[in-house]
Order: C-alpha cells, then sequence, then structure tokens
C-alpha cells in the first residue's frame, strides 16, 4: 500500500517530465444524469443535498423533446436531463438503466483535439466536434463512449461567457436550500463487468494516457461473503480520478454484481464529492433526509487511534462526533481522510453518493473498505440480493 502511494507519484511525474500530455484535462466540466423526471429530481437535489439553481433548458426555450436543469454546488455542476415523448431514444437508456450517470464530462482547452488524439488511439465516437454558438460566444463540444453507454463529452468553453452554454437559459429560483459546502468531484467509481477491469484500466491508459497509480485485489477487499476488485486511474495532472471496480468471486454476490444486475449493465457507481468541513456537510444533509450507509460498530470508532497512529495528532475532528454521524475515517503515509457513503440515490441499488474531507490522504479509504463493505452487505440482505 505504501509502495503504491509513492509509485503514484512516480507515475504522475513521468507524464508530466515526459512527453507532451496528449489530453490536457483542466476538471471535471458537469455530470448529466438520465433521469425519469428532471423537474423532480432538480428538487430533490437541491433540496436534499444543497444545490442551487444554474441553468435550464426545455420547452419555454425552444427544445421540444428534452428538458434539462443544471444545478451547482461548489465547482460542481449537475445536468439532469428527461425526455419530453417517448419517441426520443433517452427513453431506450432510462427503460435498460433506471436513472443514471450518462455523461461525464471533460473541461479542456481544445474539444476537437481531445476528440481527434482519443478516437486515434481506438475510442468509439459518441459525437464528432460541434461548436454552438448564441449571443454569449460559442462551446465547442465533442464526445466519445468508456464504459457500458457511459460517454465522456469534452468540453471547450474559453471563447464562451454565458451562464452554462449555448441553448440554456439562466435558471433564477425563488426557492434556494442552505449549501451543503460541496466544493468538486474528487473522483468518479465506474463498475465494469467479470473479469473487464483490465481491459478498461488499459483503456483508460492507452486512448485517454492515464496512469493506474493504486490496485486493490479481492485479498484487501473482501468480507466473508462478498469481494472487489480496483484499480484508481488519474490523468496526468491529477485532476481526474476514475477508479473502476469488477466484482470478484467470494460466498455470497458481490455488490458490483449487484450494480451489474440493477443497471442491467456497466455504469457509474458513486460520484465522491470534495467538502471542508464534513460534519457540517454531513449534518446539513441529514437534517434534509439524505440517508447514509448504517454505521460500523462501536468497535470501528475505538479502534481509529490505533488505526491513524501519528496522524491522531493533527486529527481536528472529534471522534465522538464523527461516530454521532457515521462518519468513517482512514490514514496512509501522507494524512487521514474522512468519507461517508449515501444510500443509492434511486429505486434500483445503483449510483450513489460518497462525500469526502482529505486531510492529506490520497488513497481511496482502503482502510474502510470491510466495515463499510459489512455495512453494504446488510442492507443488501435486506433486499434479498445478498
Ligand atoms: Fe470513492
Amino acid at each position: 500500500m505504501k509502495k503504491d502511494i509513492k509509485s503514484v507519484e512516480y507515475g504522475l511525474e513521468k507524464i508530466f517530465e515526459g512527453a507532451k500530455d496528449f489530453l490536457p484535462l483542466l476538471g471535471t466540466d458537469y455530470v448529466e444524469l438520465y433521469v425519469g423526471n428532471a423537474k423532480q429530481a432538480a428538487h430533490y437535489y437541491k433540496t436534499a443535498f444543497g444545490f442551487e439553481s444554474y441553468a435550464y433548458k426545455g420547452l419555454e426555450t425552444g427544445s421540444k423533446d428534452t428538458v434539462s436543469y443544471v444545478l451547482k454546488q461548489g465547482k460542481i455542476r449537475l445536468v439532469l436531463t428527461s425526455p419530453l415523448n417517448s419517441k426520443h431514444p433517452i427513453n431506450d437508456h432510462l427503460r435498460k438503466h433506471g436513472d443514471g450517470v450518462k455523461v461525464i464530462a471533460l473541461w479542456v482547452e481544445d474539444a476537437r483535439s481531445a476528440w481527434e488524439e482519443t478516437t486515434k488511439r481506438g475510442a468509439k465516437s459518441y459525437f464528432e466536434p460541434r461548436v454552438e454558438k448564441d449571443e454569449y460566444g460559442e462551446v465547442v463540444r465533442s464526445g466519445i463512449y468508456t464504459y457500458g453507454e457511459t460517454v465522456h463529452v469534452f468540453v471547450e468553453r474559453k471563447n464562451y461567457n454565458g451562464v452554462f452554454m449555448p441553448g440554456f437559459v439562466e435558471w433564477k429560483s425563488d426557492y434556494n436550500p442552505p449549501t451543503a459546502g460541496f466544493k468538486y468531484v474528487d473522483h468518479m467509481v465506474g463498475n465494469v463487468g467479470w473479469g473487464e477491469m483490465n481491459q478498461w484500466v488499459e483503456w483508460y491508459e492507452k486512448v485517454m494516457g492515464f496512469v493506474n497509480f493504486l490496485s486493490f485485489d479481492d485479498k484487501q477487499i473482501h468480507t466473508e461473503y462478498s469481494a472487489l476488485m480496483s484499480k484508481v486511474m488519474s490523468n496526468g495532472n491529477g485532476r481526474i480520478k476514475f477508479p473502476i471496480n469488477e466484482p470478484a468471486k467470494a460466498k455470497k454476490k458481490s455488490q458490483i454484481e449487484e450494480y451489474l444486475d440493477f443497471y442491467e449493465g456497466q455504469g457509474v457507481q458513486h460520484i465522491a464529492v470534495a467538502t471542508d468541513d464534513i460534519i457540517k456537510t454531513v449534518q446539513r444533509l441529514k437534517d434534509y433526509g439524505v440517508e447514509f450507509l448504517p454505521p460500523p460498530p462501536q468497535a470501528y470508532y475505538d479502534m481509529i487511534p490505533e488505526r491513524l497512529g501519528e496522524h491522531m495528532k493533527m486529527m481536528k475532528e472529534d471522534i465522538k462526533e464523527l461516530q454521532k454521524l457515521s462518519i468513517l475515517v482512514d490514514a496512509d503515509e501522507e494524512g487521514y481522510l474522512l468519507q461517508i457513503f449515501t444510500k443509492p440515490l434511486q429505486d434500483r441499488p445503483t449510483l450513489f453518493i460518497e462525500i469526502i474531507q482529505r486531510m492529506g490522504a490520497k488513497g481511496f479509504g482502503a482502510g474502510n473498505f470491510k466495515a463499510l463493505f459489512e455495512s453494504i452487505e446488510r442492507e443488501q440482505a435486506r433486499r434479498g440480493t445478498l
């Protein structure tokens, strides 16, 4: 584990020092979910998670077939899209997958070059570079497919001064629930099928120039009943991190397999959002009805000082308070992190949100996996899908 963290740095440094990064990424631009009822979903994400109204397109703006609500919190832009008639192809996506992430959009300097460089290396095109214009300038976008029906859209907005992008209008609302303190997308995790993790690791290396900087096998991520494997991919500057999970064989059904069954394919498992004050964030979310995975047992909290070792000295949070809110703690050689996971955000046990506060640690909570998975399994057992 320690060695892995070191190799991260070497991996990333190599990219900086070596050949020019052929796909420079400035950050996550937006995350788009296809949902059954965007209007109601927007209300839920505003109320429960503290997103603010940002931009809109629909019948009133001349969009006859689809409606999209754009919500914002910190640097995170969440787009919720629904079809407005039975013939639109988004219906096929919804029928198969239910509500879920369709687009992980990445902010780039040059969307034409991003499309050319990735398709040249084997990416399947979602759409060719296209320019959208309005009175505020132009946005260039292009797209490629990744795992399942999920896509990456490259967004070039350096010549645009409007609210979100052409086609959208500013969305002002009288209803503005308090923020939850989300800052940015820390990482987004994809679940892929049996035996397919390495294939997607290679795809991100070859097609997008990412490096694999952390790996966890089923010996590290398992409980008595279920197991999974995970490899974390990062782009050159470390702003984009995509862990890729695949199920592993164990006594009972892996939570990844449960996801694949209910999403009916590969897709985004969770969006991890960063906060500076997880206690405040989680308290706010709980006050507005967000449900989290049940807490680990008392023994987990008793062992925190031992697990954190010297990082205990820099820990500002009170363990009792963390326990009260079921927040998890993990450490690596560089620091510690605090994290918590919501229950699935829709009726199918598929997409959920992670809240993470990094206090120096660069990992993903590997030390919590066992406690966490036992908690997930208790939920799986309740659903009869373990
Ligand atoms: Fe995560």
